[in-house]
């Protein structure tokens, strides 16, 4: 009699065990910030607007948001001078963190001299590994142009990591954006052969979602079951379905994502508040 009590608490027990385990499901958070066309002089203005102080800001307002991020990516346009000093600053202002940070090239990028500082800093690769996620950082980057392209080896990459992975959570990160967003400037400059690559990544139950910047403005949609998120630069934004170049007065920003164990993830963009933006509406690009 004693022995059926005992294992009948025991029983009760494990539940509520088990109950305890799914309360607390690990999640991971991830940061992104992109686009911060950083220039070596600290007070360097891009459409009149400071991107230093931009990123200062944005950097702030993350460590209001997170205590401690699990890993950190920069998606591009990252040094509007390709110069060595700038991509430090950008490395060692999100090193803070002091968690991984990865990244990778948009139009306004050196991809020789991001290899020297990611290397001199300890930057991670283009993978990131979260428990059972991998969010892959991928380049669509063509030195001298402004659209993007995925070259065959950054196709094959996907192909082969979906078909590796096939129990493992997949995200994909990187700077153009691979579907049009209904600007008509900016369609232009988009990933050229981006359909290949949406051909790639559709009907895939295991990639949750697709992230990107380059066009300086949030945009959170699903396309047959796969989340695509656009994400505000760290300083000036392009205005929404505008046909010619146009900044908007929305403030910079960043994205956070929460990656669950079971595979969904919920994400959100956050933006500075609290300034000016000193920017020449007036501009016609830059
Ligand atoms: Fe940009
Ligand atoms: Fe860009």
């Amino acid at each position: 009699m004693l022995s059926l009590w005992l294992r009948l608490c025991k029983l009760k027990l494990d539940k509520h065990l088990q109950g305890m385990h799914l309360l607390t499901a690990t999640v991971y958070r991830l940061i992104q910030i992109t686009d911060p066309h950083i220039r070596a002089d600290s007070e360097a203005t891009l459409m009149g607007f400071e991107t230093r102080k931009g990123l200062d800001l944005v950097v702030a307002k993350i460590s209001e948001d997170t205590t401690s991020p699990n890993a950190i990516v920069v998606t591009g346009d990252i040094a509007h001078d390709y110069s060595d000093s700038s991509y430090r600053t950008v490395a060692e202002a999100v090193l803070a963190f002091d968690c991984p940070v990865h990244w990778c090239p948009g139009n306004h990028d050196d991809k020789a001299t991001m290899a020297v500082v990611a290397k001199d800093l300890k930057l991670g690769g283009d993978q990131i590994q979260l428990g059972n996620w991998v969010i892959q950082l991928l380049d669509s980057a063509v030195p001298g142009k402004v659209f993007g392209t995925f070259a065959d080896t950054e196709l094959a990459k996907a192909r082969d990591l979906i078909a590796s992975h096939p129990d493992t959570h997949l995200m994909f990160g990187f700077h153009h954006q691979p579907v049009q967003q209904g600007s008509r400037w900016l369609d232009e400059l988009m990933i050229k052969n981006g359909k290949a690559f949406m051909d790639i990544v559709r009907d895939q139950p295991q990639v949750k979602g697709l992230f990107w910047g380059h066009v300086h403005q949030e945009e959170d949609q699903i396309q047959d079951g796969l989340r695509l998120l656009s994400t505000p630069s760290t300083c000036v934004q392009f205005a929404p379905k505008s046909d010619g170049f146009a900044l908007d007065r929305t403030m910079p920003g960043y994205r956070w994502f929460d990656l669950y164990d079971d595979g969904h993830f919920e994400t959100g963009v956050v933006r500075i508040d609290g300034i000016e933006m000193n920017v020449d509406f007036d501009g016609d690009g830059y």
